[in-house]
């Protein structure tokens, strides 16, 4: 039997809806080919997160090196009463790319009988367990999951959402992992789905010593490495790609001119291979770029923000400032 009051189905936690929006699937084959006929060759960091590269990469949160997840769980744990101010109580939270939901708890613990929260992943079978268990574990909140590819821009105008304040949460400094022009487009998705007094509360990696940049992203156990190399382990299984992955290195280079960690895959031996019917040939020494991460000072991030309508509220770091958590708002219409 279906509880309205609880959203409990028979005495388990339910999603009080389930929004498919149909997004399409990428054409995993059609970018491979496209960003191997590319000088320098190049792939698209969305291809890292099958099932085996999710599970390196939460292994990455967890090296010596990559200080990125545990210190943004430390600035969470540590603001918490600050949040639940700004939020106030009765809030409606929003996680673009909500994954496994884990980070999201610490908000939801911090905030005042939170009303409502919302997954929105491009991947719904994954989406609707994770929700699923934030449902079981807050049996008061209003659950739900939109199957949506946010990076397209959010619609949430149907869902039948509490009417308290918004908030949007993007942690990770995934924005980080977008090109300029694509952070931009990102951030002004999230201000056309906001009205006044709603608010992002998004993570932002800092620009810091390259020494300690580049050896979070090639770390001393090869997890990274692991996690690059998956994809070439991918393009070999899923697209009958024929890429020696043994005659490729992982890089981690810090480029300054571009505030960003790049992440690249050289070949240590020139050669050949096929993808489909597709033949390619890389040199050696020639690399495959496989990701950015761009890095952010107080004053590069508030230019973003404020370069499609936000205001910077509040920003919170520690101690090092290695990491940092703003809280945006919609600026006032000048
Ligand atoms: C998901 N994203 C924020 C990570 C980052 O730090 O840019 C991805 C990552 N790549 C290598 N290590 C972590």
């Amino acid at each position: 039997m279906h509880d309205r009051a609880s959203g409990r189905l028979n005495g388990h936690a339910a999603l009080a809806f389930f929004d498919d929006q149909h997004p399409p699937a990428g054409d995993f084959l059609a970018d491979v080919l496209d960003g191997f006929s590319r000088s320098p060759k190049q792939l698209a960091p969305v291809y890292f997160y099958d099932a085996a590269g999710s599970a390196i990469f939460d292994e990455i949160t967890q090296l010596p090196e990559y200080y990125v997840t545990r210190t943004e769980l430390a600035i969470l744990d540590r603001i918490g009463p600050e949040l639940a101010a700004l939020a106030g109580p009765g809030a409606v939270v929003i996680e673009p790319g909500s994954g496994s939901s884990v980070k999201v708890r610490k908000l939801l613990d911090a905030l005042s009988e939170p009303a409502s929260y919302v997954g929105l992943d491009i991947s719904g079978g994954h989406l609707k367990a994770a929700c699923l268990e934030i449902a079981e574990a807050y049996p008061d909140l209003q659950v739900g999951a939109v199957c949506a590819d946010f990076t397209q821009g959010l619609d949430l105008s149907h869902l039948p959402l509490h009417d308290g304040k918004r908030i949007l949460f993007f942690p990770g400094s995934t924005v980080g992992n977008f090109e300029p022009d694509g952070a931009r487009r990102l951030l002004a998705g999230f201000r056309q789905a906001m009205r006044p007094g709603d608010a992002v509360l998004i993570g932002a990696d800092r620009v810091k010593d390259p020494a300690r940049l580049v050896a979070a992203y090639d770390d001393a156990q090869g997890v990274t490495a692991r996690f690059n190399l998956n994809l070439v382990h991918r393009i070999n299984r899923e697209l009958g790609g024929s890429i020696n992955p043994a005659s490729l290195s992982h890089r981690a280079i810090w480029n300054a001119d571009k505030a960003r960690i790049e992440m690249h895959l050289v070949a240590g031996l020139a050669q050949e291979f096929q993808i489909g019917d597709s033949t390619f040939k890389l040199r050696e020494g020639e690399s495959i770029h496989t990701e950015n991460s761009h890095k952010f000072t107080q004053e590069s991030f508030t230019s973003l923000a404020e370069s499609v309508g936000f205001r910077v509220r509040s920003t919170w770091s520690d101690d090092a400032e290695l990491f940092s958590l703003h809280w945006l708002e919609p600026a006032a219409k000048a």
